[in-house]
C-alpha cells in the first residue's frame, strides 16, 4: 500500500519515527514535508497530502500536527477525502469500520512513538465494514458533489 505522510514542525519527530515503522513493515510510503523541525505553517502539508489522496496518487495518508485538529480541518476540505483525528485506538477502529477514512491525522504532541505505531497499525489493517455505512457514506458523496465547486 502507497502512503503519504506530511507534517508541521510539532509531527516532525513523530512523522520521522512513523516512514521508519511504516518502510520497515513494508508499506511505500511518500513524504510530503516539513523536511526540517524548523517552524512553518500545516495548512500547505495538509494540502498536499490530501490532494494526493484526492487523486488517488496514494491509497492513504497520514497527517500530524500538535493536535491532529488543524490537519484534519485542512484535509476535509478536499473533494474525496474523508479525514479523521484519531489519537486513540478506538476512533482509529471505527473511523475505518464505520467512516472508511482515508487520513489519518495524529497528535504529535499528545502520542508517544510507540503508541502512535499502534494507531497507524489497526487503522491501516481494518477495513471498512460496509453495509448500511455505504450508504451513509454516499450520502456524504452527494453533499460533496452538491456543495464542492
Ligand atoms: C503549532 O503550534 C500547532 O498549532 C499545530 O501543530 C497544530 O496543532 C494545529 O492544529
Amino acid at each position: 500500500m502507497k502512503i503519504g505522510i506530511g507534517s508541521d514542525h510539532a509531527g516532525y519527530r513523530l512523522k520521522e519515527e512513523l516512514k521508519k515503522y511504516l518502510r520497515k513493515e513494508g508499506y511505500v510510503v511518500v513524504d510530503f514535508g516539513t523536511k526540517s523541525p524548523k517552524a512553518t505553517d500545516y495548512p500547505q502539508y495538509a494540502l498536499r497530502v490530501a490532494e494526493a489522496v484526492g487523486k488517488k496518487e496514494v491509497e492513504r495518508g497520514i497527517l500530524i500536527c500538535g493536535t491532529g485538529l488543524g490537519m484534519v480541518i485542512v484535509a476535509n476540505k478536499i473533494k474525496g477525502v474523508r479525514a479523521t483525528c484519531c489519537n486513540d485506538l478506538f476512533s482509529a477502529r471505527l473511523s475505518r469500520l464505520h467512516n472508511d477514512a482515508n487520513v489519518l491525522t495524529l497528535g504529535g504532541r499528545i502520542l508517544a512513538t510507540e503508541f502512535a505505531c499502534e494507531i497507524v497499525t489497526l487503522w491501516l489493517e481494518t477495513p471498512f465494514s460496509r453495509g448500511k455505512h455505504s450508504r451513509r457514506i454516499n450520502q456524504i458523496k452527494r453533499i460533496e458533489k452538491e456543495k464542492f465547486v
